[in-house]
């Protein structure tokens, strides 16, 4: 299974295995990465998924369309350029490996 790796300010990495399909939000929830709530359950109503996208993995996941784009707006942290909402990006094989930097929120 490809893996993720997301960071935490002032904490150890969490490194876990993720379902292809799976959205990076839902997979955090079941590896109780802090500061991703998920509120709205995925349905791209509450911004508590936000994660900033490594550099090196950007161009992968891709950007946010318009919608995910507003409400990046809505950010407990202020967004980055490389900020999505994490239940707006769901594991693939090429995304093996991706890295996540979790704002402390
Ligand atoms: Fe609500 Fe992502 S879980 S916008």
């Amino acid at each position: 299974m490809p893996k993720v790796t997301w960071m935490i300010e002032g904490r150890d990495p969490i490194v876990a295995d993720v379902a292809v399909g799976q959205s990076l939000m839902e997979a955090a929830q079941d590896n109780d990465v802090p500061n991703i709530s998920g509120d709205c359950g995925g349905c791209l109503s509450c911004a508590t998924c936000h994660v900033v996208v490594d550099d090196a993995w950007s161009s992968k996941t891709g950007a946010p369309d318009g919608v995910e784009t507003s409400m990046l707006e809505c950010t407990e942290s202020p967004a980055e350029p490389s900020s999505r909402l994490s239940c707006q990006i769901f594991m693939t094989d090429d995304l093996d490996g991706l890295v996540l930097r979790v704002p402390g929120e």
